[in-house]
C-alpha cells in the first residue's frame, strides 16, 4: 500500500487548499466511573475521561490513533464509523473482520485519510461494547462546504439509550426475540444540551444516534430544520419539522433565530422502539422523553415543555443528493438478503440472512483474503461469516427484504450507498424487478428500512477490502445480523498488516494466515470453521441485578 503520505498528497490537490495535516490521538481505553443517566455504574472511557473526546479533523488530512487498551479485562478496537478507509482496510476495526481484537495490556496504530467531510463517529466494533460508552463524535471539516457562510455556529447533539439486562435476551427462553428494552435516553451522553440562542444566528446541529437500540425522533417548537447533510453526504437542503434518527445515522441541519423571537425554545427528543410509526393501529410508546431548549434569555425559566401529537418524520429516502449524482443504471452483482430473526442448533435466538446467522471465524476475514492466494475468491474459505464476492469494479445491487414487524437501519462499512428504494411499511419482499427507482438517489451509510418492507441499495466496488453489512443495532449484531462484502479478493493478495496489528493476534494466540480456521495448506478444507453460535457472550459483562451498582 502507499504510504500515507501519498495519500494526504492525493486528496490536497482535490481539495485545492491549505497543507494536509497529520492529527494525532493517543488514547488510553479505561474503566470510568460515570452516572450517564443519574445512575452509577462502570463505563469504557478514554484516558480516564467519560463522555469520550470527540475527534476532529479537515477533509485530506491523516488520522493517527494510538490505541492502549488499559481495561485489564477486556479486549477492544475502534471503528470510525462512515469513513471508507480508501487503500487502508485494516484499519476499519471490527475485531475479527479487519483486525484480531486488541488484548488488555497491548497497543496497536489506526492511520487512514479522510477522504470526505462530515459528521461521523467512532465506536467499538468489539463484543457489543459500544453501549458500554466507548463511542464519541467525528467531525470532518470541510473548507469547500457549500454551505459555508449560511450558519455561525455549529453544535453536536448525540442521542443514546442506556440498557442493563442485555444476558435475558440471549438465551433459548427467548423464544420471541425479545431485545431488552432501554431504561433510558439520554442526550450528549448525559452532559446536557441547551443552546444558546441569539436574534439572527444560524446554527449547524450535528445530530449523532448513538445508540445500541432506539432510534430518536426530534423536533423543535416553532422552528424548522434544514437538513443539509445526512451520513456526511451533502444533499438539497430540505425543510423538515419531525426528523427521526435511526442507530448509527447523523444529520446536519441549520436551525435560525428569527427577529421576531423572543423567549427560550423547547426541543423534545423521543426515544423510538423501532416499531411502525407510519401505522395508525399500532401501538407506539414514547416511554424516554428530553426536552432541550434554545436559549435566548436565560433569566427566563426553562420549564415549557415541546409536546407532539403525532410523530410523521420526513422521509429521508426522497433526499436529494446536492451533487445530482445519478442512480447507477445497472448492476453487475446481486446481493438479496432476506432477514428474519431464526434459532441456533442450541436453540438460541438468532438472526438470520438467507437463513443462516453470521458466525465469528478464526481468522480475522481480511486476513483469509490476504492469505490463501488464488483461493481467495471462493467464498467457502471465509465459513460463516455471509460472505458475498464481488469484483472491482462491479456496481453491486443490494436487496433486503426486512421479514420482521420492526424496522432496522442497516450499514455498510468501506463505502456510501445510494438508495434506490425504500418502500412503505407492509409493502412485502422484493417484487424481483427494478423499476420506478430513484433517479438522483440519497447517498448514506446507514439506511432505516421499514417493517414488512425492503430497500434497495447499489454502489460501486471501488475499494478493494472486506467490508461488513449489518444492522446497526447492536443486539442484532451479536446475534448475528451481519454479512460480509469480500471487494476485489484479486487485489488484496499482496496486503500486508503494520507488525502491531498481527501482535495482537500473536499475543492473544488468534491465526492470522489460511483460510477461516487457519489452514495455510488446503484452503477449502473446512476442518476447523466454527459452525456453531457462541453460547455464552463474552461481550455481555455488566452487573445485571437492578440499577445500584456499588461503586468501587
Ligand atoms: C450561554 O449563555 C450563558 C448566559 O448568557 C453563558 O453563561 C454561557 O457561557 C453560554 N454558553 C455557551 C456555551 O456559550
Ligand atoms: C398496522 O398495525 C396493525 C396492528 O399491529 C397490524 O395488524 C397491521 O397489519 C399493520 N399494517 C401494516 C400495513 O403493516
Ligand atoms: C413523550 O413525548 C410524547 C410526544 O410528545 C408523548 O406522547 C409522551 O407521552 C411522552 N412520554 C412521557 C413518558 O412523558
Ligand atoms: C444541480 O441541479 C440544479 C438544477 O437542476 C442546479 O441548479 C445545480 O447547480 C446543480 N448542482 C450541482 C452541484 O451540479
Ligand atoms: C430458508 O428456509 C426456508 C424454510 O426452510 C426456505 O423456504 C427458504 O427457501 C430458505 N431461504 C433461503 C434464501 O435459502
Ligand atoms: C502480488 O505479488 C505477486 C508476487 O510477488 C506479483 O506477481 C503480483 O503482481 C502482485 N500483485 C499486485 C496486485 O500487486
Ligand atoms: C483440500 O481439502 C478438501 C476438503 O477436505 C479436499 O477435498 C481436497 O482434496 C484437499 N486438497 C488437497 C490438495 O489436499
Ligand atoms: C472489568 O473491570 C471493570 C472495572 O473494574 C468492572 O467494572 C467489570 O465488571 C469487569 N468486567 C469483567 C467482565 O470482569
Amino acid at each position: 500500500m502507499p504510504p500515507p503520505a501519498v495519500l494526504s498528497f492525493a486528496c490536497l490537490s482535490l481539495a485545492g487548499i491549505a497543507r494536509a495535516a497529520t492529527v494525532t490521538y493517543n488514547w488510553d481505553v479505561t474503566w470510568v466511573w460515570a452516572s450517564p443517566d443519574g445512575f452509577g455504574r462502570p463505563v469504557i472511557g478514554i484516558n480516564n475521561q467519560w463522555p469520550c473526546p470527540a475527534m476532529e479533523a479537515t477533509v485530506g488530512d491523516t488520522v493517527v490513533v494510538n490505541l492502549n487498551n488499559k481495561l485489564g479485562n477486556q479486549t477492544t478496537g475502534l471503528h470510525f464509523h462512515g469513513i471508507n478507509q480508501l487503500q487502508t482496510p485494516d484499519m476499519d476495526g471490527p475485531s475479527g473482520v479487519t483486525q484480531c481484537a486488541l488484548p488488555p495490556g497491548s497497543s496497536v496504530k489506526y492511520q487512514f485519510t479522510v477522504d470526505a467531510p462530515g459528521t461521523y463517529w467512532y465506536h467499538s466494533h468489539s463484543m457489543g461494547q459500544y453501549p458500554d460508552g466507548l463511542r464519541g463524535p467525528f467531525v470532518v471539516q470541510d473548507p469547500n462546504d457549500p454551505y459555508k457562510g449560511k450558519y455561525d455556529e455549529e453544535h453536536i447533539l448525540t442521542v443514546s439509550d442506556c440498557i442493563t439486562a442485555v444476558r435475558n435476551m440471549l438465551t433459548p427462553s427467548n423464544s420471541r426475540f425479545q431485545p431488552p428494552i432501554p431504561d433510558s435516553l439520554t442526550v450528549n451522553d448525559g452532559q446536557g444540551s441547551h443552546i444558546n440562542f441569539t436574534k439572527g444566528k444560524t446554527y449547524r446541529i450535528r445530530i449523532m444516534n448513538f445508540a445500541a437500540f432506539g432510534a430518536a425522533m426530534i423536533h423543535f417548537d416553532s422552528h424548522t430544520m434544514n437538513i443539509i447533510m445526512n451520513d456526511g453526504q451533502y444533499i438539497k437542503k430540505q425543510d423538515a419539522y419531525h426528523l427521526r434518527v435511526a442507530p448509527a445515522q447523523r444529520y446536519d441541519f441549520l436551525i435560525s433565530a428569527a427577529d421576531r423571537d423572543s423567549g427560550n425554545y423547547p426541543f423534545l427528543v423521543s426515544l423510538d422502539l423501532n416499531r411502525d410509526w407510519t401505522n395508525s393501529t399500532e401501538e407506539m410508546t414514547w416511554g424516554h422523553n428530553y426536552t432541550g431548549y434554545l436559549v435566548m434569555d436565560a433569566s427566563q425559566p426553562l420549564d415549557k415543555p415541546d409536546v407532539v401529537d403525532r410523530w410523521q418524520p420526513v422521509d429521508d429516502a426522497h433526499f436529494q443528493p446536492y451533487d445530482n449524482a445519478s442512480a447507477y443504471s445497472s448492476y453487475d452483482k446481486l446481493m438479496k438478503l432476506d432477514f428474519k430473526f431464526c434459532l441456533d442448533q442450541n436453540g438460541y435466538p438468532r438472526s438470520c440472512f438467507n437463513n443462516l446467522t453470521y458466525i465469528n471465524q478464526q481468522v480475522p476475514t481480511l486476513y483469509s483474503a490476504a492469505t490463501t492466494g488464488d483461493s481467495n475468491t471462493n467464498p467457502t474459505i471465509y465459513g460463516q461469516v455471509n460472505p458475498f464476492v464481488v469484483k472491482y469494479g462491479d456496481t453491486v445491487q443490494i436487496v433486503l427484504n426486512n421479514i420482521d414487524a420492526a424496522s432496522h437501519p442497516f450499514h455498510l462499512h468501506g463505502h456510501h450507498f445510494q438508495v434506490l428504494d425504500r418502500p412503505a411499511s407492509g409493502t412485502g419482499e422484493w417484487p424481483g424487478r427494478d423499476e420506478n427507482y430513484a433517479a438522483t438517489p440519497p447517498v448514506r451509510d446507514t439506511i432505516a428500512v421499514m417493517p414488512n418492507s425492503y430497500v434497495v441499495l447499489r454502489f460501486r466496488a471501488d475499494n478493494p477490502g472486506v467490508w461488513l453489512f449489518h444492522c446497526h443495532i447492536e443486539w442484532h449484531v451479536e446475534m448475528g445480523l451481519t454479512a460480509t462484502v469480500i471487494e476485489a479478493p484479486d487485489r488484496l493478495r499482496n496486503l500486508t498488516f503494520p507488525a502491531d496489528h498481527i501482535d495482537a493476534c500473536k499475543k492473544s494466540g488468534t491465526p492470522y494466515q489460511g483460510n477461516a480456521a487457519g489452514n495455510t495448506q488446503n484452503a477449502t478444507d473446512t476442518a476447523g470453521f466454527v459452525t456453531v453460535p457462541p453460547t455464552t457472550y463474552i461481550g455481555i459483562r455488566l452487573p445485571l441485578k437492578g440499577r445500584n451498582f456499588p461503586q468501587p
